[in-house]
């Protein structure tokens, strides 16, 4: 996959908004603030091109980048205190609405590596799999850990979660773990991946 070839096609912010054009969509979601931007940013080898918030909460539509071929979706985080109830829940609605839009090949679902999962984490995962969505668990901010504590503390971390307990170690400051994210969306978007869609 070549992650220069990168167009931003746009922002949808309700169901008939989506794109649904037959192409694989990759797509990033979890906590306000985990890192969904930055990941993004570091696959595409940009400094700022998915938006990253210094306010949390920054991404609150589904946003489209055109990368190679397939679409990397940054969606809206969930679970910062802030928001009114209101947003919370059209951000429910939004959400619910594109897992069950049947266009998605494969979730990327993100938790801090540094943090036990919350309520909304666990509440994430049951959607994802309550809609039958492929995903692949990636722990952010990998660097604020010791290499020889990263590992262990990504699986953990993903145990609680209510997942297998494995995670993929990430960071978007070093790009540890990108070159593996990179096959790793290669092989989805060939349909190599056992369980990709
Ligand atoms: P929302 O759009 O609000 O849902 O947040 P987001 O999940 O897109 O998070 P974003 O990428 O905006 O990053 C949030 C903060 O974490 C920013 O200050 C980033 O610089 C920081 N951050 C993201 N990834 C890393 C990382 O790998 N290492 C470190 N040290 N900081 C990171
Ligand atoms: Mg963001």
């Amino acid at each position: 996959m070549n992650t220069q070839k990168v167009d931003f096609i746009k922002s949808a912010a309700n169901k008939k908004a989506f794109l649904r054009d037959g192409r694989h969509a990759v797509a990033f979601a979890g906590r306000s603030n985990v890192g969904k931007s930055s990941v993004i940013n570091s696959l595409l080898n940009r400094k700022n091109y998915a938006r990253v918030g210094a306010t949390p909460g920054k991404t609150v539509q589904v946003n489209y980048f055109l990368v190679d071929g397939a679409y990397f979706i940054d969606l809206p985080g969930y679970g910062y205190a802030k928001v009114s109830k209101a947003e919370q829940e059209s951000w429910g609605k939004l959400m619910e609405s594109y897992l069950s839009s049947g266009s998605v090949s494969h979730i990327f679902m993100l938790i801090d590596i540094r943090h036990e999962p919350t309520a909304a984490d666990k509440q994430m995962l049951e959607w994802i799999i309550y809609y039958g969505i492929p995903y692949t668990l990636i722990a952010t901010k990998a660097d604020k850990l010791s290499r020889s504590k990263r590992q262990q503390a990504a699986n953990a971390n993903a145990k609680l979660l209510g997942a297998l307990p494995w995670a993929l170690c990430y960071s978007a400051e070093t790009g540890d773990g990108r070159e593996e994210l990179v096959a790793r969306i290669g092989a989805i978007v060939n349909d190599s991946l056992s369980n990709a869609k």
